[in-house]
């Protein structure tokens, strides 16, 4: 006998799927994962890149000066060196200049040339041993510190060694106040 109740028999129907749903969920997910793929693929390199060029130009290395014999004792003479991160479109300004002060024997202060105010070159008077700015009239000691003028502080320094007779500095980065030779 048939049942007046209309719930009896819908207890026991079989649950329906929207299968239509189930498929555009499938589709959505297949079509996110492919972009997902899709934007590494792309953006990986771009990425490596940008973060390759960075600590590229944040790792100073060796560079030689060429021979300490050419640098007297007791004196300041000015070398150039090629920036060993140099590209094409550098041209003559590849070629770096610095001040190196030979203190004695194998004991140097090499200079950056850059003044450490707004990073015009300095130039260097035997007479008066003064590094002078011709910018704003900054002015330095022969050690490199601060004498007068607006810079905040003395010259930068490069890091400096002596290997098999040669002079070498750490270089690649121009010194700033917020990042120093
Ligand atoms: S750049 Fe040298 S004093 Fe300003």
């Amino acid at each position: 006998m048939a049942s007046d109740d209309p719930h009896e028999d819908s207890a026991h129907e079989m649950p329906k799927y929207d299968y239509s749903a189930t498929r555009r969920d499938f589709m959505l997910k297949l079509g996110i994962g492919i972009n997902a793929i899709a934007g590494a693929l792309v953006g990986i390199p771009i990425i490596g890149f940008f973060v390759s060029s960075i600590v590229k130009a944040n790792q100073p290395t060796w560079v030689s000066l060429g021979s300490i014999d050419q640098f007297p004792e007791n004196a300041t003479r000015m070398a150039v060196f090629l920036n060993p991160y140099r590209t094409q479109a550098d041209g003559a300004t590849a070629n770096v200049p610095c001040w190196v002060k030979r203190e004695n024997g194998e004991n140097f202060t090499v200079f950056a040339i850059n003044c450490a105010h707004l990073g015009c070159p300095v130039r260097w008077f035997e007479q008066s041993k003064l590094f002078l700015c011709p910018c704003h009239g900054g002015a330095y000691y022969e050690d490199g510190s601060r004498a007068a003028g607006p810079p905040p502080r003395g010259l930068f320094v490069y890091e400096n060694k002596v290997e098999k007779g040669e002079l070498n500095i750490k270089a690649g980065l121009l010194p700033t106040l917020a990042n120093p030779a």
